[in-house]
């Protein structure tokens, strides 16, 4: 099995500033890249401020949050991922663009080195297919907020191997998590469940069954959903809920996976969610909080 000792991960968004700060905390050395600084720089506030109050809360010793965050470093020079054994891809969900990173990681990255995605629905065995090493191609998919979130869904792709499976998933566990294992099929698990359901709230709104509030307080109160569908939705991101719904209706090839029209909608306005104020509900309004 691989030894774990330097993590790089690629995408400092949401997903990925969680799996450094979760790797960091965990004793692993964790190189973090985007191509965007202005990302690297809301990544290390962000990671910084949830070590804080970790801190602040008795679930994170003074020496264990100095110790974080003295393993973390930022970068936009993907290089200086070469030495990580094990890089965790979070960045945008396009089979195109990480198949174009995957690349650039087989020729970057040592030999031994597993290259995992936190892919939310793209095939494993296609990103795989674009590296050198497909066996030691995986998916490590986290649940958001990752650091909170007690789940990782592992997707073997066609070819990956057993001492790479066994890799992730001790990995996965030394960060406290349960894990489940997919067959590599669009949206594998969770997505395959969940994002019908978002989409199908979407449905209900853009056909007037009932307001946003009603239909997040009737999953809430009604199937004791610690959050709503269109909040979730919100929280997720609407341009990865698309992407989702995409992958799922090129994939398994039924149109029960359609997009709804006003989720497409609302993405093209740029109403992408709680990340930058707008999405289904406004959070740049005073009360900065759905409000049934
Ligand atoms: P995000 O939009 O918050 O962050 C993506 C980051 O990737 C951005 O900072 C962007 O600058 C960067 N990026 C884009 N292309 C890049 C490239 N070629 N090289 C380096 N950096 C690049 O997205 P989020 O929500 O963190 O999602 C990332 C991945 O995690 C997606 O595959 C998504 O499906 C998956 N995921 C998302 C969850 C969610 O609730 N948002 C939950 C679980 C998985």
């Amino acid at each position: 099995m691989v030894e774990i000792e330097i993590i790089g991960v690629v995408g400092s968004g949401q997903m990925g500033s969680g799996i450094a700060q979760i790797s960091a905390v965990h004793g692993v050395d964790v190189w973090v890249h985007d191509t965007d600084t202005a990302a690297l720089s809301r990544a290390s506030k962000s990671i910084s401020d949830s070590l804080h109050r970790l801190l602040s809360k008795g679930r994170l010793s003074q020496s264990g949050a100095t110790d974080a965050l003295r393993r973390l470093h930022y970068t936009s020079n993907l290089e200086e991922l070469r030495s990580a054994d094990v890089i965790i891809e979070a960045i945008v969900e396009s089979e195109e663009v990480k198949k174009s990173l995957f690349r650039k990681l087989d020729k970057i990255t040592k030999a031994s080195a597993i290259l995992a995605s936190n892919t939310s629905s793209i095939s494993i065995t296609r990103l795989a297919s674009a590296t050198s090493r497909p066996h030691q191609v995986i998916g490590m998919h986290f649940m958001n907020p990752p650091p909170t979130m007690k789940l990782v869904e592992i997707i073997r792709g066609a070819d990956t191997s057993d001492e790479t499976f066994r890799t992730i998933k001790t990995l996965a566990e030394r960060f406290g998590k349960t894990i489940i294992c997919s067959q590599d099929f669009s949206g594998f698990i969770v997505n395959r469940i969940l994002m019908p359901m978002i989409n199908e709230a979407f449905f209900a709104l853009y056909t007037a069954v009932a307001t946003k509030e009603n239909i997040d307080l009737g999953m809430k109160l009604g199937t004791n959903h610690p959050m709503g569908p269109l909040e979730l939705a919100d929280l997720i991101g609407l341009d990865v809920c698309l992407s989702i719904m995409k992958v799922l209706y090129a994939g398994l090839g039924d149109s029960k996976y359609a997009p709804c029209p006003l989720l497409v909608q609302y993405v093209d306005a740029g109403r992408h969610g709680r990340k930058c104020g707008i999405g289904v509900y406004n959070y740049s309004k005073a009360s900065q909080k759905p409000n049934p």
